[in-house]
């Protein structure tokens, strides 16, 4: 659809965001020692169904599951399963729903447990990169305003950026024009405009930012390097009087 959402269809947008987020603070307190990722699925799928929303990510591109949850050294796409958090876990909980047919897109990084410095520091140097980046969001700033931002922030810390896969537009679909890599040059790109409506979304690992796709399950991205990685998204919304965050 049009990259230029208008006042109504973002109203629509911000009632979906406000769901989803409450969706992931939900999630968010079931995130311990013995519970699964299928666990976390179903909550998932229990909750959006009783407020009028479907799970966006299940059977896009024959995917199989409703969201995605990516421990430790994967980075994005991990499939749930059987699997138990561990004590000293990082997961990486994506979520998405359609409501009144519009999308929106988010991800958090918890913390199962008490975890290492290293992996707190990761964590906490994703999620401060998107709060960076997110007053970027302006008509007149371009996508890559975006990404350098992002970019600035990450290597500051001497983590790296995963390259091979960006944030999007949303809208009708889960993914629209135009990509927002988070990384990039003050200056260039495309020029931000008054309706966009934009999934931001860094990957970000301690060490390589080389990743490998898994061939057998089709989906997990891992590090190359299994080093730890980390992933924070939101939908936002460019407005006449700057960014509205649409997932929080
Ligand atoms: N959440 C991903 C994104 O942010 C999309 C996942 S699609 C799925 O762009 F099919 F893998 F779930
Ligand atoms: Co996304």
């Amino acid at each position: 659809m049009a990259i230029i959402k208008t006042k109504a269809e973002i109203a629509i947008l911000r009632e979906g965001g406000h769901i989803l987020a409450e969706a992931m603070q939900h999630l968010s307190t079931a995130v311990r020692p013995g519970v699964t990722t299928n666990d976390l699925d179903k909550m998932f799928v229990e909750f959006i169904t009783a407020r009028g929303a479907t799970a966006s990510f299940l059977g896009y591109h024959g995917y199989a599951k409703s969201i995605c949850t990516s421990i430790n050294e994967e980075v994005v796409h991990g499939i749930p399963s059987d699997r138990m958090l561990q004590e000293g876990d990082i997961i990486g909980v994506d979520i998405g729903i359609r409501y009144k047919k519009f999308c929106t897109d988010m991800a958090r990084t918890f913390a199962v447990g008490k975890i290492s410095m290293p992996a707190q520091h990761l964590i906490d140097v994703t999620r401060n990169s998107l709060d960076e980046a997110i007053p970027v969001l302006r008509a007149g700033n371009t996508i890559g305003d975006i990404g350098a931002t992002i970019q600035q922030c990450v290597e500051a810390e001497k983590c790296s950026i995963v390259r091979v896969l960006v944030g999007h537009g949303v809208g009708q679909s889960v993914h629209e024009e135009p990509q927002v890599p988070n990384y990039g040059k003050r200056g260039k790109g495309r020029v931000l405009e008054v309706g966009m409506v934009l999934a931001v979304e860094p990957m970000v690992n301690i060490g390589s930012s080389k990743v490998e796709f898994d061939e057998d399950d089709g989906w997990t991205v891992r590090t190359a390097d299994r080093s730890l990685s980390a992933h924070f998204e939101d939908t936002i919304a460019i407005l006449e009087d700057g960014p509205e965050i649409l997932t929080r």
